[in-house]
């Protein structure tokens, strides 16, 4: 049937190594860790640790971050196993071509749109409340928030967003970078990458001196815990089952996920790596380990410095800038830094985001169920320039007008969705295909993968019902597209009968 006609492995290679007309392989191990890192630390730690602990987890937040790095481990694992065998740029949706079938990985596609476009998105907004903190508040509301927030300021006056300027300035002058070269890219992404590892080190080394004992326990939420203080004077139960105990630690992992997402970014650039069957599972597996070390033991020491309860009503955004100038006396200094360092952080994040989906993108042009000008290359830099400008526009247009809280939980469900359906790929082709070389292997499959299926589905559940819903549409319309589109256009559906099957994979 056509709808799950699939790609083998020659045609995936072929269509990888045209010369001239291919992405440049520039990106050496220490590249694709550092590729790793700069997608994963950002908001997700510096901004929702706080949110998970104040509201949820309280101290266990460091047990939330653990439950979320269980999840994507196993993720991680099956990724590594595919990025392996199918070193292309296309990351989960190339996996899902050759496993599952055109349909799914067009629809894998389409939630990877969530995950990169989205991500990018929601990190801009983030990055343009943080530089605007940094001027000191400077910009006037109007021209950094979107048309459906508003505001009174000390004075009274109500103020309206109209568009948010600082997160497109950003969005273009990364765009701008990645037009002009993947290896530049990566040269500032791993300047950055130290910076930002080097604050979060800081931070853990001399906070860690300041922990107070007394602010890690109980360790838990407990059921009958005082109600929090809301900065508008409204109290917050913590009676509810997702509030206290394990329930809020199952909630807290929910909403930290977010700061693990973009390790899996590591495999779209796949086509551009060095030595992509050895250094593409060390690049996925060895960004994600050294960040579940940094998380656990920032989580420990920000909740010891300060107390969780103090999250819910002041520095929210700028925790760790929030407990450095309350509690830890003389360090004013490194709360700049940190915010500094912050900034640079989200920069790494959009960058890698922004990248990562003009890889997809560029695969899916290539197969033909999206135009060709997503796979033009630049005739010097053989980046996929056009597929960044419109990319620009688009995310663009997210980042200028919606507020970040409607982009941030529907990014981590449709990453969650790519991992699960990654999950399932490796048991199908472990079925399909057993003898295939594999450079890597994903340990005791298919527990592994199982494992996996269960933990990021369960975190999907646990998202709100309005995000699961909005992501159900948002796949609704990318069906559309597909049978009004797509599927008439896909290379290999109309020439389907002449393709040779997924037996032809590499077998020895
Ligand atoms: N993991 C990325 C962040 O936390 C998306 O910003």
């Amino acid at each position: 049937m056509k709808l799950f006609v699939k790609k083998s492995l020659e045609q995936l290679t072929a269509s990888s190594d045209g010369e001239g007309t291919s992405l440049k392989r520039t990106l050496g191990a220490g590249n694709l860790v550092a590729l790793g890192i700069g997608a994963i630390i950002g908001a997700g730690l510096f901004v929702r640790t706080a949110a998970a602990a104040g509201g949820f987890a309280g101290n266990a937040v460091t047990i939330s971050f653990i439950v979320a790095a269980i999840g994507c481990a196993f993720a991680g694992l099956c990724y590594a196993e595919f990025a392996s065998i199918i070193p292309i740029a296309g990351s989960a949706y190339t996996y899902a071509y050759a496993t599952m079938g055109e349909i799914v990985a067009w629809v894998i596609g389409w939630a990877l749109i969530l995950e990169y476009a989205l991500g990018a998105a929601t990190v801009s907004i983030s990055w343009s409340e943080y530089a605007n903190n940094l001027l000191g508040g400077r910009i006037p509301y109007e021209w950094c928030h979107s048309p459906m927030e508003s505001a009174i300021d000390s004075a009274g006056v109500h103020h309206h967003g109209l568009i948010n300027i600082p997160a497109l300035v950003i969005l273009i002058l990364l765009s701008a970078l990645l037009i002009k070269g993947t290896q530049e890219s990566a040269t500032v992404n791993s300047i950055i990458v130290i910076v930002k590892v080097s604050i979060v080190l800081v931070f853990i080394a001399i906070g860690w001196g300041y922990i107070n004992p007394a602010n890690h326990t109980p360790y838990m939420i407990p059921a009958d815990a005082k109600p929090a203080i809301l900065p508008d004077g409204t109290s917050y139960s913590y009676s509810d089952f997702f509030r206290h105990g394990w329930g809020g630690v199952i909630r807290g992992a929910g909403i930290v996920f977010f700061a693990f997402i973009g390790f899996d970014a590591v495999s779209t650039a796949a086509q551009e790596a060095k030595n992509p069957k050895k250094d593409m599972p060390v690049g996925i597996l060895g960004s994600l380990a050294i960040c579940t070390i940094l998380y656990i033991l920032f989580s420990w020491v920000l909740t010891g410095v300060a107390p969780y309860t103090d999250f819910m009503h002041a520095g929210k955004e700028a925790s760790v800038a929030y407990a450095i100038s309350t509690y830890m006396h003389g360090f004013g200094w490194l709360s700049t830094l940190v915010t500094v360092a912050i900034l640079m952080g989200f920069s790494s994040v959009i960058l890698v985001m922004l990248m990562g989906q003009s890889r997809v993108f560029y695969t899916m042009a290539t197969d033909g169920l999206l135009p060709k000008v997503f796979c033009d290359l630049h005739p010097k830099f053989r980046t996929p320039y056009k597929s960044n400008m419109i990319l620009f526009i688009f995310v663009g247009l997210f980042a200028a007008f919606l507020p970040e809280s409607v982009a941030g939980d529907l990014t981590s469900v449709g990453t969650l969705f790519a991992f699960v359906l990654v999950c399932f790929g490796v048991i199908i082709l472990r079925k399909k295909e057993p003898n295939l070389v594999r450079p890597f292997k994903t340990p005791l499959v298919p527990l592994v993968p199982i494992l996996g299926i269960i933990v990021c589905a369960g975190m999907i559940l646990g998202l709100p019902r309005d995000t699961q819903l909005s992501a159900l549409a948002w796949m609704i319309v990318g069906l559309l597209i597909y049978f009004g589109y797509s599927r008439k256009h896909s290379k290999l559906g109309t020439l389907g009968e002449i393709i040779p099957t997924a037996t032809d994979f590499e077998k020895k």
